[in-house]
């Protein structure tokens, strides 16, 4: 798809359709996680992949929507901080490479036709106790993937007249 396109037709899907993610296509959104540019190319994350069926009562632990138990594959990204770049003055990178991972998961998804949703607001706890995390990984989004039932929405956004300056602040 061309890329203006990809990002106009990618939202957060909601609800999904009880089909599985063929394997090809769950190996082509995670390559381009892979090719996703970090901080110094550190690339200080891991990405848990969850095949939910039969997993029902740990994803509802994890994120407790109905929706969410809908979807037939979970990715959960974690950032490895130790791992990371961190700037001079003390600023932590980490974060910002696993949101660019994860920025590529779901477009590359929506490229093959998948719908995906970030997730931010999953029980931190369960995620560590159900996918067995060490204490070195920080669990920073989680990441339903399948196809979509529920519809597309109009984006909503600010105008680029309120999010853009020109020359200085
Ligand atoms: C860091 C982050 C965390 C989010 N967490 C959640 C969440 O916990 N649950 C949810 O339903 N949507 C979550 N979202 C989705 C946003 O609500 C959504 O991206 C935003 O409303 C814009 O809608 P769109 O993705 O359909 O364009 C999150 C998005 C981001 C980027």
């Amino acid at each position: 798809m061309e890329f203006a396109e990809l990002v106009k037709q990618r939202y957060s899907v909601r609800g999904y359709q009880s089909t599985p993610v063929e394997e090809e296509k769950l190996n082509q959104v995670l390559e381009a996680a892979r090719l996703a540019p970090t901080a110094v190319n550190r690339q200080p994350f891991q990405l848990i992949v969850v095949h939910t069926e039969g997993r029902e009562a740990d994803m509802q632990r994890i994120y407790h929507r109905e929706w969410f138990l809908s979807a037939p594959l979970v990715i959960c990204a974690c950032a490895v901080r130790a791992e990371g770049w961190t700037r001079a003055d003390g600023k932590d990178y980490t974060d910002v490479d696993v949101a660019i991972v994860v920025d590529h998961l779901t477009l590359a998804a929506a490229d093959l036709g998948l719908g995906t949703c970030w997730v931010g607001s999953f029980d931190r706890d369960a995620v560590i106790d159900v996918l067995k995390l060490p204490a070195e990984a920080e669990p920073l989004v989680i990441l339903p993937i399948g196809y979509a039932a529920d519809p597309p929405r109009p984006k909503e956004r600010k105008p680029l007249a309120e999010l853009v300056r020109y020359k200085h602040w």
